[in-house]
This record gives structure tokens, C-alpha cells and sequence, in this order.
């Protein structure tokens, strides 16, 4: 059931190398890319392709790429966004570490693509190696031809650099991301305009997750017909999973657009560890709802998840077995998003912390009675009403922890004790 696309090469010795990656058809897709295509065509294959942002949103790709207006004589840039902070994502973290030339590769057909001539690859503090790994890539690329100016005789130009920040959730976020790259504090800025029009440096710019650009080598090379077949209608390719939590075998899996995500845990993970029940599947990422265990014959694509209350995210699923406390899932996950709020906007600096002290007391056995009212309406006044959709990304698992398991909230209040076997710590 696993689809190597993207992963092909990882586990092979010296997979990071420009020679491993060249033995395996690296940078054919570019060089053809710039002798027998135009930007516009390049673009087109891609918008073909149903090739969807694997960041979070599910945005299609080619049509944001569209979205750059043509002939203002300003500089475009592209953003590669590889900040990875989402709890639960490590994804994409794989493809830099293991198969950096893929990232650089798929960041140089984008900039030819819409005609940017320097991208940034914006790098999460912490991802220490990763970002050397990236280093080391982008200079045996412009060694070999591959960037720089010129690119293989193209006449066309394309410069790389490696960006790294200082380790906030908050500069995930596209528009905090490119505050963060102009040097200021990340925070996001208020939209419109979109960062198609006015971005890094004023100047029109496309931000695109590491995932998916390393999926436009492989839709130049093999065609967008293919890439399409590989998922149901407008869920192009092969999806990146990173499963965390009560399976026995986590880690990182490519599947097809559309997988079953009953499939993903049992045939791929092994199901849950030690033969327990399965109580709760978050789908992707720490932000979105959560699932109940019969919620899980669903097809991992962007319209599915959604059909079931969730969303498909950054593809980071994280499993609970019937010994997690919900309660406290829900305030470990409140004390994240209450800790990264970056603070400009009212809703979400004064709601996260105070959805975090709720549950956190409910979770002690010190819960009072229309605590839940109380979470359930701070969820209200946060949704929608956030500079950012950092303040979504908290109300989302709050809601759907009382709505999907209220009757384990409400054991804690009334009995102030918990229902889970692994309940207090
Ligand atoms: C609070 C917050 C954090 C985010 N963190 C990330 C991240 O770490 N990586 C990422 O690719 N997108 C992240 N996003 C989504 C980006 O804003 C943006 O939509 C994405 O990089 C676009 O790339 P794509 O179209 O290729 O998915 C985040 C969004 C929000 C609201």
C-alpha cells in the first residue's frame, strides 16, 4: 500500500548526495523544465497535476502560483516553508534531512515557474542539521550548475538561501514567516493583501510548504496525468504521514491520496501498541478536530476528512488508545497554542491562556459546574474573530474534545476523578 514518490531514495546510503540523487534522475525535471518549457507551461502542469498545498490549507498549488500579478517590474520571491512546528508533523523534516536536492530541485522549478530569481528556505531554529543538510545541497547544486546564474545555460538566473529562525510556531504562518525573514518580530500581518501581491519586501511572493514542492520534480518528469491518478478528483499524488503516538510502529508514511486512514494504522502502523482499544485519532496535526476510533473508515483526502468534522492538515496523525485522559489531552494541547500565541490580537492572547487554566483545572479534579459552557463559549469568541487562524487552531481541538467525549469531561467535574486508566499524572 506504501507509495514511494517522494520517499524513494530515503534509506539509501548517502541519500542527502548530489551523486545519489543525480543516479536516481535528479534534476532531470529541471533541465528539461528549461530547455523545452516556458514558466507558464511549467505552472499549467502543475495546476493539472491537482497537486494541493500539503502546509495545512489543502490550497492548490498551480492556482496560487497564478495569483502572482504579471509585469509590476517588482522582484518575486518565493518562500519555502519548512518551520514544521505543528505538533504531531515531521514530515517534512524527513525530505530535508534525507533528500534535500528533491526540496531544492522542486524550489528552483516553482521560481522558474513564476519568476522569481532568489527563494528563501525559511527553516525552524531547532532543525539544526537540517538546515547544514540543506547547506550542503544548495552549494553541490550551484557547484554543478544547477542554481546561480545562468542555470544549465538557460539564461535564466535562480538563487537558494537557507533562513533559519528562531524556533516560534507563530512564524509557520505564511504572512508571520515573511515578517520573521525581514528581520522583525513574526506576526502576522493582517490580510488582504495577500502575500501574492504584497509579500517579502512589499514585493509579490508565493509561500509553499517543503512537501509540496518536492512533489514538482516528480509531476514534470512523470506528467500531471500521473500525479492525478494517484488520488481521487482534485487530490493529486501521494501524501506524506507522519504517525505518532499509541501505534506500534510510528513514524513517517507515503500512501496515496484517498488511503483509508483505518488502513494507514493497521496495514502500515501495525494498530494500536500492546493490542489495546483504539479511543482517539487526531488526523493532522495538533490544531484540528479530533476523531472518535468509528470515525476512522475514512479516506485520507481533503474533502473526506472534512466530511467527518476534521480536517486532513499537515498530515500529522497522532493516536490515542483508551488509556488517554481526553481532559488532559485537551489541555496539553490548549498549553501549546496558549504558549506560541505571538500576543497581537485580544481573542486569542487573553482566550488561549484561559482555555488552558480551565481545563487544566477540570484535569486536577477542580472543576466546577458550566466550565464546559465556559470552554465551549471562549471557542466561540476565538473562532473566526483572530487576526491569524493561530486562534482557530486552538478553539478547533478544544471544541471537539468536550463535543466528541463530554461525557469523560463531565465525569471529571462531577466525580473529580478520571474515567481513562492513565487519568491523573
Ligand atoms: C499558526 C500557523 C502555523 C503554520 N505553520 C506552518 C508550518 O509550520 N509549515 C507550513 O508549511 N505551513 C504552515 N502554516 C500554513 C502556512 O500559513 C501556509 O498556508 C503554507 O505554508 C502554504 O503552503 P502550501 O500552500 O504549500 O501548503 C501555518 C499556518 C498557521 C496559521
Amino acid at each position: 500500500m506504501e507509495e514511494r514518490v517522494l520517499t524513494r531514495n530515503i534509506g539509501r546510503p548517502g541519500s542527502e548526495t548530489l551523486k545519489a540523487y543525480r543516479d536516481s534522475g535528479g534534476y532531470t525535471a529541471l533541465s528539461r523544465a528549461l530547455k523545452e518549457m516556458s514558466p507558464e507551461d511549467v505552472a499549467e502542469r502543475v495546476t493539472r497535476s491537482g497537486l494541493r498545498g500539503r502546509g495545512g490549507a489543502g490550497f492548490p498549488t498551480g492556482k496560487k502560483w497564478s495569483f502572482i500579478p504579471k509585469g509590476t517590474g517588482k522582484q518575486i520571491y518565493l518562500c519555502v516553508n519548512a518551520d514544521e512546528s505543528e505538533p504531531g508533523t515531521f514530515k517534512d523534516r524527513l525530505l530535508i534531512e534525507k533528500d534535500p536536492h528533491m526540496v531544492v530541485e522542486g524550489t528552483a522549478l516553482a521560481a522558474y515557474a513564476i519568476g522569481c530569481r532568489r527563494a528563501y528556505i525559511y527553516i525552524r531554529g531547532e532543525f539544526v542539521h537540517g538546515a547544514r543538510v540543506l547547506e550542503g545541497a544548495l552549494r553541490e547544486a550551484r557547484a554543478a550548475g544547477f542554481l546561480g546564474r545562468d542555470v544549465l545555460g538557460s539564461g535564466v538566473d535562480i538563487e537558494i538561501h537557507v533562513h533559519r529562525g528562531a524556533g516560534a510556531y507563530i512564524c509557520g504562518e505564511e504572512t508571520a514567516l515573511i515578517e520573521s525573514l525581514e528581520g522583525k518580530r513574526g506576526h502576522p500581518r493582517l490580510k488582504p493583501p495577500f502575500p501574492a501581491v504584497v509579500g517579502l519586501y512589499g514585493c509579490p511572493t508565493v509561500v509553499n510548504n517543503v512537501e509540496t514542492l518536492a512533489c514538482v520534480p516528480h509531476i514534470i518528469e512523470r506528467g500531471p496525468e500521473w500525479f492525478a491518478s494517484l488520488g481521487p478528483p482534485n487530490n493529486g499524488g501521494t501524501k506524506l504521514f507522519s504517525v505518532s503516538g499509541h501505534v506500534s510502529r510510528p513514524g513517517v508514511y507515503e500512501v496515496r491520496m484517498g488511503t483509508p486512514l483505518r488502513a494507514l494504522l493497521d496495514e502500515q502502523c501495525g494498530g494500536v501498541a500492546g493490542g489495546r482499544r483504539l479511543k482517539a485519532v487526531i488526523p493532522g496535526g495538533s490544531s484540528v478536530p479530533v476523531l472518535t476510533a468509528d470515525d476512522i473508515d475514512v479516506a485520507l483526502d481533503f474533502e473526506s476528512v472534512a466530511a467527518k468534522g476534521s480536517m486532513l492538515g499537515s498530515g500529522g496523525v497522532i493516536v490515542m488508545d483508551e488509556r488517554t485522559c481526553m481532559v488532559k489531552a485537551g489541555a496539553v494541547v490548549a498549553r501549546f497554542y496558549a504558549h506560541e500565541s505571538c500576543g497581537q490580537c485580544t481573542p486569542c492572547r487573553e482566550g488561549t491562556p484561559w482555555m488552558e487554566r480551565v481545563l487544566w483545572r477540570i484535569e486536577r479534579g477542580e472543576g466546577q459546574s458550566g466550565d464546559l459552557e465556559l470552554l465551549l463559549s471562549m471557542c466561540v469568541n476565538i473562532f473566526g474573530r483572530c487576526l491569524c487562524p493561530l486562534g482557530d487552531a486552538a478553539a478547533m481541538p478544544v471544541r471537539s474534545y468536550i463535543q466528541r467525549f463530554r461525557d469523560e469531561f463531565e465525569y471529571h467535574i462531577r466525580e473529580r476523578r478520571c474515567l481513562a486508566a492513565g487519568g491523573f499524572s
